[in-house]
């Protein structure tokens, strides 16, 4: 059984869809996630699809991760901008990491210009809303391809 990508949402990403929607659209969380299922899927991948308003969940997500997931896909929210436990964890786990946003935080308050996230991804999509979500599955699928076998590119 593949291990499953870990799709990691951070606070507040349980109201997109409610939310601000001139800045994060209308689609709900379930909607995004169904998408990056579908998405997954079709790329012959799994996908846990997470959702935590808690820092601390999701460092415990992320050092699951390590065992439990062939990658990861991290929309951390705000926290994106302040947790270094964040990095801490990310960069314990061993694995790809996408960072991942809906909105285009460099076209926004300069506070989101910074990323605690960054230094451990790969990339960092931003800016696509939902179908971001999509573009991180493929990016995922490409990184776990090209990895040649080895301590970071195991399943
Ligand atoms: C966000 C951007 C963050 O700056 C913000 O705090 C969020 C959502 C996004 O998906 O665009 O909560 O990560």
């Amino acid at each position: 059984m593949p291990k499953p990508i870990f799709v990691l949402n951070g606070p507040n990403l349980n109201l997109v869809g409610v939310r601000e929607p001139s800045i994060y659209g209308a689609e709900t969380l379930a909607d995004i996630g169904r998408r990056t299922e579908a998405r997954a899927q079709a790329m012959g991948l799994a996908v846990d699809f997470r959702q935590s308003n808690s820092e601390g969940e999701l460092v415990t997500w992320i050092q699951e991760a390590r065992e439990q997931a062939c990658g990861i896909i991290l929309n951390a929210g705000a926290y994106t901008h302040t947790s270094v436990a964040i990095l801490d964890a990310l960069n314990a786990a061993e694995k790809p990491v996408i960072e991942l946003h809906l909105s285009n935080v460099f076209r926004r308050e300069s506070f989101r210009h910074h990323s605690y996230v960054s230094p451990a991804a790969q990339g960092v999509i931003c800016g696509f809303g939902p179908k971001g979500y999509e573009l991180a599955v493929d990016a995922m699928a490409d990184l776990l391809n090209r990895k040649p076998a080895g301590k970071a590119g195991k399943t």
